[in-house]
Formats: structure tokens, sequence, C-alpha cells
């Protein structure tokens, strides 16, 4: 049976009856496992699909679905008013709604009235049920409220079909709610990006030569990643164009898989008409090949050499930065220098923040190559208005907080 420390962090787990119901097993367990005290709570609805042993044994916690049981420890009020945040996931049509208009039936119901911690809701359910106006409306409220909605994936649901309402993995929630935690902890304004529109851009173009090879770069796509994560913990809606990147999808966010610089391009000039905030985190190539040979390339039979002959590609973060889709709206760059006899590292990015135009230009000194692939990160986040934050090496995360610390300033 877990047991966790009295320090440990107390989540509440709700859990609404939808098949996906299964699926927050594995979340309980990545909660325990990572030394939170977790108290399960699921409706009646909930046991049908998972029967109450099952919470019971993997939190070492009673379970209830009403207010009457072990009535003596009031758990309507102890259980929300002690949590330091609740989950619910999956989220049913039915559980929105009587979130969103105050509705106090059951345990779950009667926590969520009572916890003035951090909730995040992770909607799981048909396509037509999450788009029907009621549930479109009740969201809405809960968003405005302060809870984090995250909005469904796409993919197969229960049946045959397939469209937007799947519970996202259990492993990408749970990323969601140690952010959402990790920023209670610090006090930090739980949804501060509620209501804004985010862009992330992640990854490393690949231009082909023929169908077998490219050029490319190092880029893993963390970084990106990282940021969009972060935006959905901060409440935002989240768009990331990833470009040939092997990362599970995060929680909550729409992923556009692109490949080649000309892609990111068109994917990102459509996206960034609608967004209040673009950060270019990807490495596009600047090159392409100037010809694509649909036969795979031979080599030359007498040893010469075959050179390459390149076009440079469209600049996106300069021409987003310059034209500016949305008027307002902020644009983040990011530039990878080693300083050379022209300039010191930082003398390299106060350029290329004005030549880019953007308002912000996050330098990494990458002397050595020590950024790609890992998963730390440090910079110091240029301003277009002199600013200068320096965050010292630690994980991407919290680069990526950093950064939209700095994006909403600026907002
Ligand atoms: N970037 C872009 N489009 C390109 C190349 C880069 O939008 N074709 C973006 C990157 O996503 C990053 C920023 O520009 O946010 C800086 O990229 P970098 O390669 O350092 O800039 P360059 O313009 O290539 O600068 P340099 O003159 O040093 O090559």
């Amino acid at each position: 049976m877990p047991s966790s420390p009295p320090s440990a962090p107390r989540v509440v787990l709700g859990v609404g009856g939808g098949i996906a119901a299964y699926k927050a097993c594995e979340l309980l367990r990545r909660f325990t496992e990572s030394g939170h005290d977790v108290t399960p709570v699921p409706t009646e609805a909930a046991l049908e699909f998972v029967g109450a042993p099952t919470w019971a044994a993997l939190s070492g916690k009673p379970v209830a679905t009403d207010v009457w049981t072990r009535v003596h420890e009031v758990p309507h009020v102890r259980i929300g008013q002690t949590a330091d945040l609740v989950v619910v996931a999956p989220a049913t049509a039915n559980l929105l709604a009587k979130a969103a208009h105050g509705l106090a039936d059951d345990l779950l119901t009667n926590t969520l009235l009572t916890a003035r911690c951090p909730v995040v809701m992770v909607p799981a359910m048909h396509t037509e049920m999450w788009e029907h106006p009621a549930t479109v409306a009740n969201v809405a409220t809960l968003r405005a409220r302060g809870v984090i909605v995250v909005e469904p994936a796409e993919g197969r649901l229960t049946g045959k079909d397939t469209g937007k309402g799947r519970l996202p993995d259990p492993s990408e929630i749970f990323e969601v709610a140690v952010e959402v935690l990790g920023r209670a902890a610090v006090g930090a304004a739980p949804t501060d990006l509620a209501g804004r529109h985010v862009l992330v851009s992640a990854g490393g173009t690949r231009e082909y030569l023929d169908p077998v090879r490219f050029l490319g770069n190092r880029s893993s796509g963390r970084q990106g990643y990282a940021l969009a994560r972060a935006a959905v913990a901060r409440g935002a809606e989240v768009t990331l164009v990833a470009a040939n990147v092997e990362l599970p999808d995060p929680a909550g966010v729409t992923v556009v898989r692109v490949e080649t610089t000309a892609e990111l391009h068109r994917a990102v000039v459509s996206a960034a008409a609608a967004a209040d905030a673009v950060v270019m985190a990807a490495a596009p190539a600047d090159f392409r090949p100037v010809a694509f040979s649909d036969d795979k390339i031979k080599k030359n039979p007498d040893g010469s050499a075959a050179p390459i002959e390149l076009a440079q590609n469209a600049d996106i973060l300069a021409e987003i930065s310059h034209e500016r889709a949305r008027p307002g709206s902020v644009v983040v760059g990011f530039a990878a220098e080693t300083g050379d006899a022209t300039g010191s590292v930082l003398e390299l990015g106060r350029a290329k923040l004005a030549r880019k135009g953007c308002d912000l230009l996050v330098v990494n000194d990458v002397s050595g190559g020590a950024v790609f692939g890992s998963t730390e990160n440090e910079a110091v986040i240029l301003g277009a208005d002199g600013s200068a934050v320096e965050v010292p090496r630690a994980a991407k995360g919290v680069l990526a907080h950093a950064i939209w610390d700095q994006v909403a300033q600026r907002f």
C-alpha cells in the first residue's frame, strides 16, 4: 500500500464515468510513484467502469462516491479544503455541466466547490458531446473561473469512430499536473495565459536531396515541447508546429506536423494570424537544395566531388515579426550563438534581435554543442526594450516559464 510523507503534495484525483476511467489508474500510479499523496474521488458512474477496490489499492485510501461515508470526518469539505491540486480525468460532459453550474450532489462535485487550489479538468467524450453548444458554454464558464480545461486529443474514440474527444496520454496529463503544482508552490499566478492563443514551433527541418537523403540539424524539439506544456499549464490555447520531433504529443496541444522549412513556413504563417504570441523555437534550415532528385543520387564512378547547389529559405521569424498578422502579438525568437571575431554571444544576439524585428530573443551560447538533445538549457532573454533576463542552467521547463513570464508582461 503506498504511503507518502506528510509534506507530499496532496492531489485529489476526480474520476468521471467515461470509458477513459481506466486510464486514470495509470495517472494515479504516476502520482503515487512520484511521491504525491493522492485521494481518488470517483463518481458513481466511474465505478461502473473501474471498481472501488482498484482505486483503494492504488492509492492506499478508502474510496467513497457520496458525502455520507465516514461522515464524522466531513469529507465533502475536508478533501477539497486540504488539496494542493484537483485533477478530474476523465471529465465527462455531465461533470463539466455540474461543475459549471455549481451542483453538488456527490463527493466529487462537493469537493470541486470547496477546493481553493488549482483545478485541472481533462475532458473525454464523443466529438458531438464536446462540440455541443452546452458543453462549449460550460467549458468557457469554467475557464473564465480559472479552471484549466485541457483540450481533448484527437483519435480513436469508444467504438469505431475517431475524432476529437480522447483523453490525452496519462503521462502527459501528469506533466501538466506537475507544472501546475510547481507554479502553485512558488505562488505564481496559475492561469495568466488564459484566453490567449499561443503558437510554438519546435524541432529541426529536413531539406530533401532525394527520396532517402536530407540536410538536417540537431534540434530535438525539447525546448519547444517544454514551452507548449508550460503554456497549457498556464491556461493558454496552444498550437505546436513540430518539425520531425519524436516526442509524445503534449496534453491539450494541437500539434501540426511538418518536415521541410517550406511546410513550417506555411503552417506558422497560417496559425500566426490567430495567435497572441508566436515563439519560434524551431531550427529551420537556412538553405535547401535547389534541385530534388526523384531517384536516389548515385556515386560518381570516378570519385569526383558532387557539389550541392543551395537556395536560401525564407526567414520565418523576420517575416512574422515585420508583418504582425495579429496587431499587438508578441513574437519571440531563439538564437544559438557561439561568438566570434565580430562580437560576443550577447552582442551578436542584440544585433539579431534588431535585424529580425522580434520582441524577445532567447540567446543560447552553444559553443561545444551542449544544448542539443539535452533536457537542460540556459539562456539570456533579450527584450527589444533593452531588457536582459538571465536564466541559469536548469530543466528546459524552467526556461519555458521564464519566457512565458516575459511574454505575459508584454500582453
Ligand atoms: N528562423 C526562422 N527562419 C529561418 C531560420 C531561422 O524563422 N529560415 C528563426 C529560428 O526559429 C530562431 C531564429 O530565427 O527563432 C534564429 O535563428 P538563427 O538560425 O540563429 O538565425 P539566422 O537568421 O540563421 O542567423 P545567422 O545570420 O546567424 O545565420
